[in-house]
């Protein structure tokens, strides 16, 4: 998503970023900087640094920094746009995009207005006389009144039209709230009904904090338990998780992925506010890569039947491929989380987080359990499998245990194993390393600027040139450490006439901007360099600064004749003259 430089620069002016920091962080003023405590890393000293005339936050401990967008996207977890979108909102401002997109995202911010409003009446309704037997319910089921509140649960009225009266009266039309998944139509009358009828309700929030949808569970044992809403242009449930809105601000570091909506209010009421649940469908791909956006380590805590432990397996490799640590967490005693935590409370439950068993046994053991281990044939399809999985193993440590283990359940000498690992593991890191030159290349396709008048030839050289016009962007004092860099050793010839100007301004009088360099670039070049300094990438350290300095550098005197004998002499002398040896 491109926003025009204009409104991007309405959209600055109009959030200040003290303002906008300081809704999150304490500020105090020190000459023209206010200071704080930085929200991205624990510190005691305040080393979190805003600079309101240039519109910038800077961490010197954690080196985070940014404009007011970046500081939304990192503290409330947000895309770009969706952090431009929440700026806009906050100052009022339309956001301006394509027509088409316009008049669906118009639709969008209707249903979420609408689902909104919904949960609001649902919630309501806990509190009227018609009600007794949900607020019995939820009193049985151990929910505690804030435990309500905060997942704002509420009751959907025994009646066939409580919800759609109520909605139209604000303002809502019939096709909104068919559009919403809040009312069905009748097969043969074509008349319209409350989908969500005498069921507990719980609102589904995505994490820009939209309530996009419902489950509803019937308060007895008549099917179907839980009732969604169906999909709609709002409600995906192979991309959402419940609770996510407030998994993605814990500080617990890991995620603890739940089968059932129980399960994952119940974690919270526990204190374990980093509990997800997926929304009455297995984990998808899309799923596991949102997971990987917030977290390194999921905690699998699915039923112990057969339904739970085949839900594992197929969560494992999905959950691995986005890099995610995975732990699984077995109980004894109970089914779910949800009756774990009733039946035997919270520090129990953290022992079994601490022991969580490790995802290398769990592998193993389940592999085994495929096999009868008394028939010789068994035993070697079993040897076969076992080294293929071992293979798999991220350590050499864990590679030569499990390998001796499954040596051992399958009868063959440890030796063997090895061997039968060994090879495996050679294959996969050709796979791998195959799998990885092609992730290269498509990093590189990606890369190239959507502008056609602008080409990286230098692929290598254009990606750090890039960065490094971001920092100095970001943070005009590194101009200091880059003093050995040469418009000449850029590559792109936009990001020469960009770094030279910079470094010009940034010379005469300490202050850079991009603002500066409409002057020497084209309107397609700027919209180029808007696109890199707004593109979604995490803050970068000075060691990275430093690596990309020294890329540009080597790639241009690559660039300049392999080894100009000349330049080389000359280093030589000069390091000569140092006194090196
Ligand atoms: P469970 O049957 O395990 O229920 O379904 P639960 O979450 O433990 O709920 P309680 O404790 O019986 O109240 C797990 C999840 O599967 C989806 C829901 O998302 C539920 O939370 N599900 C289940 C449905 O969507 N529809 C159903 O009819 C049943
Ligand atoms: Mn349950």
């Amino acid at each position: 998503m491109a926003f025009s430089p204009a409104f991007l620069d309405e959209l600055n002016q109009r959030n200040p970023i003290e303002d906008v920091v300081g809704a999150y962080v304490a500020l105090t003023r020190k000459g023209s900087n206010l200071f704080g405590l930085c929200p991205f890393h624990g510190e005691k000293t305040a080393s979190f640094s805003v600079k309101p005339e240039k519109g910038i936050y800077y961490c010197f401990g954690c080196h985070k920094g940014g404009g007011a967008v970046n500081f939304i996207m990192e503290i409330e977890s947000l895309s770009y746009p969706d952090a431009v979108r929440f700026l806009a909102k906050r100052a009022g401002l339309e956001v301006p995009e394509d027509n088409r997109d316009n008049s669906q995202y118009k639709k969008k911010e209707r249903l979420w207005a609408l689902s909104r409003d919904a949960a609001r009446f649902f919630n309501e309704q806990l509190r009227t006389p018609g009600a007794e037997s949900v607020r019995a319910y939820i009193a049985r089921r151990g929910l505690t009144k804030s435990t309500v509140t905060h997942f704002g649960l509420g009751y959907a009225p025994n009646t066939w039209n409580a919800l759609m009266d109520a909605m139209i009266a604000k303002g809502y039309t019939k096709q909104e709230l068919l559009e919403a998944g809040l009312v069905s139509k009748h097969r043969e009358k074509g008349t319209l009904y409350d989908r969500f009828r005498n069921r507990l309700m719980f609102p589904i929030i995505d994490v820009r904090g939209n309530v996009i949808g419902f489950g509803g569970r019937v308060m007895d044992d008549s099917k179907p338990k839980y009732l969604n809403t169906d999909e709609t242009i709002i409600f995906n449930k192979r991309r959402n998780l419940f609770a996510m809105n407030f998994a993605k601000k814990s500080k617990q570091g890991h995620i603890i992925l739940t089968e059932g909506y129980m399960d994952a209010i119940a974690l919270h009421q526990y204190g374990f506010d980093c509990a997800v649940a997926s929304l009455g469908t297995s984990l998808t791909q899309e799923h596991a890569d949102i997971l990987s956006k917030y977290t390194d380590e999921v905690v699998l805590t699915y039923d112990g039947d057969q339904a739970g432990q085949n839900a594992t397996k197929r969560a494992i490799p999905m959950l691995e491929k986005t890099g995610l640590k995975v732990k699984i967490l077995q109980m004894k005693g109970a089914k779910d989380p949800d009756e774990f935590l009733h039946k035997f409370g919270a520090d129990r439950f953290k022992l079994l987080l601490s022991g969580s068993e490790n995802q290398a046994e769990y592998r193993l053991r389940s592999l085994e359990a495929r096999f009868d281990l008394t028939i010789d044939e068994q035993k070697v399809e079993f040897a076969k499998q076992a080294a293929e999985l071992i293979s798999s193993y991220a350590t050499a440590v864990e590679r030569e245990i499990y390998g001796a283990k499954a040596a051992q359940a399958a009868g063959i000498s440890s030796d063997v194993m090895k061997q039968q690992i060994s090879r495996a593991y050679k294959q996969r890191m050709a796979a791998q390393k195959k799998a990885q030159e092609k992730k290269q290349l498509d990093v590189y396709a990606a890369h190239q600027p959507h502008n056609r008048q602008i080409r990286y030839d230098n692929m290598r050289s254009a990606i750090a040139e890039e960065t490094v016009l971001k920092m100095l962007l970001r943070e005009n004092a590194l101009f200091e450490t880059a003093k050995e860099l040469k418009p000449q050793h850029f590559s792109v010839p936009m990001f020469a006439k960009a770094y030279e100007t910079l470094r010009r301004h940034w010379a005469e009088d300490h202050n850079a901007g991009v603002a500066m360099l409409s002057e020497v670039l084209t309107q397609e070049e700027m919209a180029h360099m808007t696109a890199i300094i707004h593109k979604d990438d995490p803050p970068i350290s000075q060691e990275a600064f430093a690596d990309c300095l020294r890329v540009i550098m080597s790639e241009a005197r690559k660039a300049s004749g392999e080894g100009d004998l000349r330049s080389l002499q000359e280093a030589m002398r000069k390091k000569k003259g140092y006194g090196g040896t």
